[in-house]
């Protein structure tokens, strides 16, 4: 198997493993009582404009995205899917219609501003494949 193969294997299986983590953390609840050595306030900060306890980019809409979508779930559903503005209203009505999520009122404008700024589909990352039969072949005169 080739080097760069490989490299694709491996990274590809740690963004499986980073997206299913939660599901192979199979460690319960230990049997003596353990000290949190990060306080509430340390963890609760933001650092290069990221939110760590939520990982949500910080910025307009933050609050209002904090307070009304990561009540039933983390906000690692949010972090981990892409759409415009289009797309994550069609996901908020559809938690509204079959998952008991609230009207979101003024916010809703304000929420959706802030998902399909910083939760937009990503640009293709390579070219199309060349339609080989399109192409007007020619004959490079080097004369
Ligand atoms: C009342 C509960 C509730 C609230 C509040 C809520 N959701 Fe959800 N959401 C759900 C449920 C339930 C699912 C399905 C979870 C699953 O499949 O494991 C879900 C799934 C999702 C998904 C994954 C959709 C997919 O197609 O995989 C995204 C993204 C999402 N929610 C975003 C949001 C956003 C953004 C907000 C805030 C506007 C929000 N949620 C608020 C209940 C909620």
């Amino acid at each position: 198997m080739s080097i760069s193969k490989m490299i694709v294997l491996v990274s590809a299986g740690s963004i499986l493993y980073a997206a299913f983590s939660d599901y192979f953390n199979t460690s319960s609840t230990p049997p003596y009582p353990t000290t949190n050595l990060s306080t509430e306030d340390d963890w609760d900060k933001i650092e290069n404009g990221i939110h760590l306890k939520t990982g949500l980019i910080y910025d307009r809409g933050f609050d209002q995205v904090r307070a009304n979508c990561t009540v039933c779930h983390s906000a690692k559903l949010i972090i981990q899917n892409r759409a415009d503005r289009d797309g994550w209203a069609q996901m908020i009505s559809w938690m509204q219609q079959e998952q008991g999520l609230w009207d979101l009122g003024k916010n809703e404008s304000v929420i959706l501003d802030y998902l399909s700024t910083h939760y937009a589909p990503l640009e293709k990352g390579r070219r199309d494949n060349l339609n080989i039969a399109e192409i007007e072949w020619y004959i490079l005169d080097l004369e």
